[in-house]
């Protein structure tokens, strides 16, 4: 069975993540999509659980995919799982330089994990987590960039602050 882990802060999830999501369901046995800690981020809006919960309803309908959380490494968390894959969107060139950089980091610190790159769908190259946060603290329509079923909650989340 091929698993792969498609891990990242999904703070919160959106369409762009989702398109991945399904691709690399398509792609693979078992995927594992794994909220993890980036240490370069800061001024988050939902903490870790609720990051999971929310990626838990939008991938329910995927029979093959999991959702987890770590706040570890990702290597040491691709060996407990057994995963030789890891996942990842790559939006524009500019992901391109610190993406290859974390692949190179992780098949140093596990020899036996490769990354996948895939790349975004046109639709969603503009899109991130850090760009819905901005737009849902001002008040925008977000439902072009985030799940249906969860706009309510980031919504919310953004008039009540951060966590
Ligand atoms: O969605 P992001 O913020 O681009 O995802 C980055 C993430 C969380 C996948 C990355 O920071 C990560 O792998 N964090 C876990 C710790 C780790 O293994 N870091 C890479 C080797 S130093």
């Amino acid at each position: 069975m091929k698993t792969a882990i498609y891990p990242g802060s999904f703070d919160p999830v959106t369409l762009g993540h989702l398109n991945i999501i399904k691709r690399a369901a398509q792609a693979f046995d078992r995927l594992i999509v794994c909220v993890m800690v980036n240490s370069r981020k800061t001024g988050s809006l939902f903490n870790p659980k609720e990051r999971v919960e929310l990626l838990r309803r939008v991938t329910g309908q995927l029979r093959n995919v999991e959702v987890d959380f770590s706040n570890g490494l990702l290597a040491d968390y691709a060996r407990e799982k057994g995963a030789h894959v890891v996942v990842k969107g790559l939006r524009a060139v500019s992901d391109y330089e610190s993406e290859v950089q974390m692949a190179i980091i992780n098949r140093k610190l596990y020899h036996n994990l490769d990354t996948f790159f895939i790349p975004s769908s046109e639709k969603y190259t503009y899109l991130s987590s850090t760009v819905v946060r901005e737009m849902a603290r001002y008040g925008a329509d977000l439902s072009d960039f985030v799940p249906r079923e969860i706009i309510s909650d980031v919504e919310a989340k953004a008039r009540g602050g951060q966590s």
